[in-house]
């Protein structure tokens, strides 16, 4: 019985647990059969050449677990009242998995079509290669202050920042994000208006979910960011394109969905456009949300990086009525991977968002918003965002040149005005998924812009981040892009 068992020393794996999962194992898979009596301590640990500790120990954890039973004077036996056809062989993969459950697979509504959506994939682990958008550069990430700040956290403040925290965020660092986007972006708050969230796709899957009802209309920028969109369908929303054209989404201009619920849009750079709402179509999308009762979802995500001219003050900073949630992340300014981002909610919501977050997650990881409130009160962010301004704009200066210098008659740069990124549109006809898969081949990441519209747009394009891409390796890279279009249009 015992020939089978295999220990090995010097693993660092105690003899004991490997004989005890080893004896579970046979257990489960019905090789060692109810009832059957084990041989005493004595003589197994001669067998398996072991002390009899080994074996003693062994025995004792699977008789606490039930699967054995010792009887003083009938030594040790498997417990006969286990359920022996429940027992079965325990391998696992895939086609091992017969619970009903599985056979339909079935979900739920909401789970449905969770499963169903399909934002770009996030890349993890490799470093982003040119000319992925959105990304933030992680060499420049301020590693040596972040982690001085969040030592001596750890040394003062230890005991809070393990227990629970406030569901709504740090107050430190709510009270620095109040100010921070009061200063820099005009916003109207309080810093029991701000809530911190673990990213803004926690603040768009939070605002879905508390807003919307299957079949709800829901406004959104065509094309438009994808993480938005796949967080409202999830929710069950009919979603409403809005073009965009060079005053931004077409809000108020077209005829729009009776009932609408909420409009989303990125207003100080159009994602992925980068073009400006203007004021004049702020105002009446403001105005339109107040006579419809629609919520407007403001996403703020990369205004910091504006190279020449001011960015215009934030939408929400208009709204006299209550009417504008919205959003920050540090995704673009700092880190992606802290996944630290914030709403700031009207009065009415806060209350009522509280408790959805506590039922969710109860709140983000207390060390990095406690280290977060600190790097933004000692002027860490600001210093930061200004060090990064220069770099990007560097970036996006060699991008530019390289696009005029190789392609110039095969691209039109939309607007470069601000953020991480330049879109370009091809030529007519071109398709822009194909160009983008053979990019691809040739280590250039380049997102059609089809893949961010809802309807067929007029013509083609391509997302460029600069953010993450090396400086010297831009021309290279739009050498290699340049191939790939070439090659489609051929
Ligand atoms: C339009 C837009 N909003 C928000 C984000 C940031 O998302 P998160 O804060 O969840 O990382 C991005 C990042 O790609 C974006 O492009």
């Amino acid at each position: 019985m015992l020939s089978s068992l295999r220990l090995e020393r010097g693993t660092g794996n105690a003899l004991h647990d490997q004989l005890t999962g080893q004896l579970r194992d046979l257990i489960l898979s019905g090789d060692i059969p109810p009832g059957t009596r084990l041989p005493a301590s004595r003589k197994a640990a001669r067998e398996l050449e072991v002390s009899r500790n080994v074996v003693v120990l062994a025995y004792e954890q699977l008789r606490m677990e039930g699967y054995l039973e010792a009887r003083v004077g009938s030594g040790t036996r498997v417990q006969p009242r286990l359920p022996g056809h429940l027992l079965s062989p325990r391998t696992y993969g895939p086609e091992n998995e017969k619970h009903p459950t599985s056979d339909p697979l079935r979900f739920s509504g909401p789970g449905t079509r969770l499963a169903r959506a399909r934002p770009i994939p996030l890349r993890h682990g490799r470093g982003p290669g040119p000319f992925l958008p959105g990304v933030a550069a992680p060499e420049h990430f301020p590693q040596r202050i972040w982690s001085r700040v969040a030592s001596r956290l750890w040394r003062t403040r230890s005991r809070e920042l393990v227990g629970y925290g406030d569901a709504q965020g740090d107050p430190v660092l709510r009270n620095a994000i109040a100010d921070h986007v009061r200063r820099f972006r005009a916003v109207r708050c309080r810093a029991d208006q701000v809530m911190i969230t673990s990213g803004s796709q926690q603040g768009l899957d939070l605002v879905a979910r508390m807003m919307i009802d299957p079949g709800d209309p829901v406004l959104v920028e065509d094309p438009g960011y994808r993480g938005a969109r796949v967080a409202f369908e999830a929710a069950g929303a009919r979603l409403h394109p809005v073009p965009v054209d060079a005053e931004g989404g077409r809000f108020g201009e077209d005829e729009a969905p009776r009932g609408a619920r909420l409009v989303y849009t990125a207003p100080s750079h159009q994602y992925p456009m980068g073009v400006t709402l203007t004021l004049s179509r702020r105002l009446r999308l403001l105005e339109w949300a107040r006579e419809t009762g629609a919520w407007v979802v403001e996403d703020d995500y990369d205004s910091e990086f504006r190279y020449g001219s001011r960015p215009l003050p934030a939408l929400q900073g208009l709204d006299r009525e209550g009417g504008v949630i919205y959003l920050g992340t540090m995704s673009k300014v700092l880190a992606p991977g802290l996944r630290l981002g914030f709403l700031v909610l009207p009065e009415s919501l806060v209350e009522p968002f509280r408790w959805a977050r506590t039922v969710t997650d109860t709140h983000s990881p207390s060390i990095l918003q406690a280290t977060l409130g600190e790097f933004i009160r000692e002027g860490h962010l600001e210093r930061h965002i200004a060090r990064m301004r220069g770099i990007y704009a560097e970036g996006r200066e060699a991008l530019r040149a390289a696009l005029e210098g190789q392609l110039d008659d095969e691209v039109e740069i939309v607007s470069d005005e601000a953020g991480l990124h330049l879109t370009v549109l091809l030529p007519a006809g071109v398709d822009d998924r194909a160009v983008s898969r053979l990019a691809a081949e040739k280590g250039v990441e380049a997102p059609a812009l089809s893949d961010y519209a809802i309807r067929e747009l007029p013509r083609g394009g391509l997302v460029l981040g600069f953010g993450a891409a090396p400086v010297e390796e831009i021309p290279d890279a739009v050498g290699r892009l340049a191939g790939a279009i070439r090659r489609v249009r051929r």
